[in-house]
């Protein structure tokens, strides 16, 4: 186990707009979910380093519950295939290995609300696609499983014991990740839309059986002249979620 950081520095950081990421807070402004990708290929080394720098996350008593699987070139190909074949055969299978989200009429407020208005945002305003048009928005929900275009295709496992603290600390792991990516000038994805093909994942890739699939994660090198660069999201303020306590001056 290392005490620090063992790989070489990143060399993504020459390119143009790592400097703007080089923070935290800028890392965590600029980070967004990006859903179109260069195909410019990102260094091998430079994905260890992410990895070794999103592996410094807090955990419950340092135990590091994560694993992840990461695929580039012929064998994302390969997955991509037969997730699309999946996806557009059998469709998503019925339960999923852990409740990630609910049922789109179990949602309730205030998060109905604002999921709605994402969808709104994403699929109405930026790709212009009609809420009626369940064509387009297939079409654009099929570019999950290329992983946007993004070179790297990351999935993210933790161990099932025990499931809630680890599924946690696989959140932590998730963030760092990306700001470390942010960071370096690059960008990301995070994606559940995988886990609706678990068993296509677990074919495909050595996850052990105790390990929990948990998300995916595009990564690679934002394609900012898509129109698709263009979408943000809103958050709610402060005041909306936190409660101080106390005397705060
Ligand atoms: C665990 C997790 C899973 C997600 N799954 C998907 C996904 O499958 N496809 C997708 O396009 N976006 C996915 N998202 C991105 C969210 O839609 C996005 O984080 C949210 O709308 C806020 O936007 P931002 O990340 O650009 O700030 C996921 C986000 C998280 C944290």
């Amino acid at each position: 186990m290392n005490d620090v950081t063992t790989t070489a520095p990143l060399e993504s950081r020459a390119v143009p707009g790592a400097k703007d990421a080089a923070t935290v807070e800028q890392a965590l402004l600029s980070r967004r979910s990006v859903r179109a990708f260069l195909s410019t290929p990102v260094p091998h080394r430079d994905v260890e380093r992410l990895l070794e720098l999103a592996a410094r996350s807090a955990s419950n008593s340092n135990s590091q519950p994560w694993q992840v699987h990461v695929v580039t070139g012929a064998v994302k190909s390969r997955l991509t295939s037969a997730l699309l074949a999946a996806h557009d055969s059998e469709g998503r299978v019925g339960t999923r290995e852990y409740n990630y989200q609910p049922k789109p009429d179990e949602w309730v407020e205030p998060f109905r609300a604002r999921r709605r208005k994402f969808g709104e945002g994403l699929y109405g305003n930026t790709l212009g696609i009609a809420a009626t048009d369940s064509a387009a928005r297939l079409a654009h929900h099929r570019r999950n499983y290329d992983f946007f275009g993004a070179p790297v295709g990351i999935i993210l496992t933790v161990s099932r014991h025990p499931l809630d603290g680890a599924l946690v600390d696989a959140g932590l792991f998730l963030q760092a990740l990306m700001l470390a990516a942010r960071g370096a000038g690059l960008d990301t994805c995070p994606q559940a839309s995988f886990i609706d093909f678990y068993p296509v994942l677990r074919r495909h890739l050595d996850i052990p059986d105790d390990q929990l699939i948990v998300c995916g994660l595009a990564l690679g090198y934002a394609d900012r002249e898509h129109r698709l660069s263009r979408y943000s999201t809103p958050r709610e303020t402060v005041a909306s979620f936190a409660t101080f306590y106390g005397d705060p001056r």
